[in-house]
This record gives structure tokens, sequence and C-alpha cells, in this order.
């Protein structure tokens, strides 16, 4: 079984995704297959969304391989000055809490592993290496309430929670969370 020392994680700048495709959309079938059917999480509204991320300032993905197979990633990117990212919160949080510039907050957007390598300490890594360095004071993420196995993941690593978020129209109530860069060890 292995164990974190033998992840080797990549991290990678590089926009161009289509060359991992194939890879990046097998493991998100097989993690999220059970929500394939729900428009918002098909494959090709995946798809549209990971190239959307890709092409955003400060984008990064850290893609984890243990004894050559594929086991998960995490990605992410810079929140844009003005951005989107925290409208329709619903908690009472100051205007200066949500201010964007363009450099304050890295947005984790997808953090997954497979089902056979879970709970061997693979997404602490490949979260930590997404952080890693990054230039932004915190970083922000959108988990649903009821996965536990992410928030109780998120506490234990720091994170804490700001508010609800409905991001888009037909997207889940989410709990937007965010944390401190650098991450404390
Ligand atoms: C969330 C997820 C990425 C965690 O991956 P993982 O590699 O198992 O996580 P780690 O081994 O690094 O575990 C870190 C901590 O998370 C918590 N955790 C993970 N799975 C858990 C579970 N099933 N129940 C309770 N806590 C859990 C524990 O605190 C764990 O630490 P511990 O093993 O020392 O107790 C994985 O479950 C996953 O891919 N889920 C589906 C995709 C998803 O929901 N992504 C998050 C979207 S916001």
């Amino acid at each position: 079984m292995a164990s974190p020392a033998e992840l080797n994680v990549s991290t990678l700048q590089s926009p161009d995704l289509e060359k991992r495709r194939k890879v990046l959309l097998d493991v998100y079938e097989e993690v999220y297959r059970e929500r394939l059917g729900d428009p918002f999480f098909s494959t090709p509204r995946y798809w549209e969304r990971l190239q959307g991320y890709a092409s955003r300032q400060g984008f990064a993905i850290s893609i984890g391989e243990a004894g050559g197979t594929p086991i998960g990633y995490a990605l992410g990117y810079t929140l844009p000055a003005g951005s989107g990212w925290w409208r329709g919160l619903s908690s009472d949080v100051s205007k200066d809490e949500l201010h964007e510039d363009g450099h304050r907050t890295f947005a984790l957007t997808e953090i997954m592993v497979r089902e056979s390598w879970r709970r061997r300490g693979f997404a602490r890594r490949l979260h930590d290496e997404l952080l890693a360095n990054r230039k932004e004071d915190r970083a922000t993420l959108l988990v649903l309430p009821d996965n536990t196995p992410a928030t109780t993941a998120y506490a234990s690593w720091g994170w804490q929670k700001l508010g609800e978020l409905k991001p888009f129209d037909d997207s889940p109530t989410y709990d937007a969370m965010v944390v401190s860069l650098p991450i404390a060890s």
C-alpha cells in the first residue's frame, strides 16, 4: 500500500489541459460517478469548467501518481480583481473581507482522490503542494455541507467557514471556506 511519501506530485501552471484530458476525466468520472446524471456534474459541463479555470490568471494543478497510476488531483486559480466569487454569500461579512484585488485569494476549485487510494494522506499532499509557495494571502473553496470526508479534512487543515453560497442557478448551496496562506503545517 502506497504512503504519502510514495506519491509523486507534479504541479503545473500550463493551461494546456488538452494533453491530460483523458486522465483528468477518467478520475473525475470515477469519483463523481453517482452524480454524472445531474447536468451540473455531467462530464461536458465539468470539462467546460476546467477549461475556464485553466484560462485564469494564477491557474495551477497538482496531479498525484502512485506507482505510475493517477490517483487524484487538485487545482485552482487566483481570483481576479472584482471577482464575482463571493456573490450570493448569505452571511453578514464585511465588504473588506470580500474585496478581491487580483492578488489576494487563491480559489481551490477541485480536489479529488480515487476511492481505493483514500485515507492515506494523499489529498493532504495534493492540497499542500498546490498551495505551497503561492503569493496570495488566503485561499477559498466551496464544499457541500454534507460532504463529511471533505468538511472534516478542511477543518483539520485549518479552513474556516465564512458563509453559504450558491454560485450558479442550477448548482447546490455550498459552504464557503477560507484559510490563510501559507498553510500552517
Ligand atoms: C475529500 C477527499 C479528497 C479526501 O481524500 P483523502 O485522500 O482520503 O484525504 P486524506 O487521506 O488526505 O485525509 C485527510 C483527512 O480527511 C478526513 N477524512 C477523509 N475521509 C474521511 C471520511 N470518510 N470520514 C471522515 N473524515 C475523513 C480525515 O480527517 C482525514 O485525516 P485522517 O485520515 O488522518 O483521519 C476524498 O474523499 C474525495 O476525493 N472525495 C470526493 C471528491 C470530493 O468530495 N472532493 C472535495 C470537494 S469540495
